[in-house]
């Protein structure tokens, strides 16, 4: 098994994170619930941060808020000093309520609504634009300042198919002939200032990757400048930094990419007239690892092999059934067990893709055990659903041993909430 590594430890056979003793967690609050490390999403900020700004200081990170959307994660970011990426109007809202201000946060939708378009317009939010069409849809509700189009480079790499979010089968971007013009028309109909933007993929540990295809935008904001008359204010590179889910894959090494990325950025910058900022806009790789779901074992069953069944499903973790993604998986509660055996960890979903790992090779399962899955803190909660009738997990946030909920469980009023009968049904 993958060596235990902070902000995991094994104190007494039960899995910690950090001084938090995840056993009695699950006990207290019961399961399936989400255990945050707090000090960890501040470390992998700085990790971050520091690697890019060490090397040139015009850099800034946007946290993309629909890695997870809870308030407390997104005043921890601007705690750290980081900037807000929204997707919709919701998540401008929410990075609003957590103190973001305008100017920190970036606004990046695709096939937007005249009813988004509107409302970035009155927020005057820097806009990324998906296509030139939108451009003109926007200008019609006042043009703000600040103008950015989603570059497709022409290829991206993912850790799954589906995470690849460039090259000719992408439903984002625009490509580098159309962006020429985008631009022109931006200037014409009185943009102030301008962003290029990519989001070539998610998910990658490919150090060399970040090299190649930075510096493919890069080339193509050059080109821009020069044929649209235009400078950039900002580069924004998106996510995509990985994280390693399935043993024995490494760490992304932080530091190299960010030496290729600002070496190449530097190339093709550095001595022109106004030096672009340098932006980056990660998820993943700042929630990923702080984050453990706990699951309780309900039931256990044997039919041909053994089928331990949990009530954190593909409801509350969509990803292996989604991407086939793997998380590493513990028995919180038998960290020193020695008796292994290869099992199905399922939900309780009425699906058979409910299957959040296969052939696992964990220690011997009864029910009662708390399975705890790793890397959960990204695309976690904010893909979860309520399919099967089965209310929302709660989140809990951890640092130095004590916890804080921060955000209930949900129950049947919330599944209620919305929901509204004629009265002829009642009859
Ligand atoms: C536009 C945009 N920016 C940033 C991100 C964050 O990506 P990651 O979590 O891989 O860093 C995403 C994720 O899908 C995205 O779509």
């Amino acid at each position: 098994m993958w060596k235990i590594e902070p902000p995991l430890y094994n104190r007494q056979g039960n899995l910690h994170l950090g001084k938090s003793d995840l056993v009695e967690l699950a006990d207290r609050y019961g399961t399936p619930l989400f255990v945050t490390e707090e000090n960890r999403i501040r470390e992998n900020y700085r990790r971050l941060n520091d690697a890019f700004t060490r090397r040139w200081n015009r850099f800034r990170l946007y946290y993309a808020v629909k890695a997870n959307n809870n308030l407390a994660i997104l005043n921890i970011l601007r705690q750290e000093g980081s900037g807000a990426d929204c997707s919709c109007i919701p998540e401008l809202q929410l990075a609003n309520l957590a103190n973001f201000r305008i100017e920190d946060m970036l606004y990046t939708g695709n096939y937007n609504s005249d009813e988004e378009l509107n409302f970035a317009a009155q927020l005057g939010v820097p806009v990324n634009l998906d296509d030139i069409d939108i451009l003109d849809r926007l200008a019609k509700f006042g043009l703000p300042e600040t103008i950015c189009f989603r570059i497709n480079p022409g290829f991206g790499k993912g850790g799954f198919d589906k995470l690849v979010f460039a090259g000719p089968d992408a439903k984002f971007g625009i490509t580098s002939e159309v962006a020429e013009r985008a631009y022109a028309r931006a200037k014409k109909l009185g943009a102030k200032r301008f962003g290029i933007h990519m989001m070539a993929g998610s998910s990658v540990l490919d150090v060399e990757y970040f090299g190649q295809v930075t510096d493919r935008l890069f080339e193509i904001a050059a080109g821009i400048s020069e044929k649209a008359g235009i400078e950039f204010d900002f580069v924004n590179i998106g996510g995509g930094f990985g994280v390693p889910y399935r043993p024995p894959e490494p760490d992304l090494d932080i530091e190299r990419v960010a030496a290729e990325v600002t070496d190449r950025f530097k190339q093709r910058f550095e001595g022109a007239g106004s030096v672009p900022y340098l932006y980056a806009e990660p998820g993943r790789y700042l929630l990923c690892d702080s984050t453990v779901l706990l699951g309780r074992v309900h039931a256990v069953k044997f039919a041909g092999k053994k089928f331990v069944g949990t009530d954190a499903g593909m409801n509350i973790l969509l990803r292996p059934a989604l991407y086939g993604a793997y998380h590493q998986m513990y028995v919180a509660n038998r960290m020193n067990a020695r008796k292994k055996e290869k099992v199905n960890i399922v939900g309780q979903v009425c699906e058979n893709s409910d299957i959040l790992a296969k052939d696992r090779e964990l220690p011997v399962t009864e029910e009662g055990d708390v399975i705890a899955i790793l890397n959960a803190g990204a695309y976690g909660y904010s893909m979860s659903s309520n399919y099967n009738t089965r209310p929302r997990a709660a989140e809990l946030l951890v640092r130095d041993g004590e916890e804080f909920l921060i955000r209930e469980r949900e129950d049947l009023t919330d599944i209620l909430d919305r929901q509204r009968l004629p009265g002829r049904l009642l009859k």
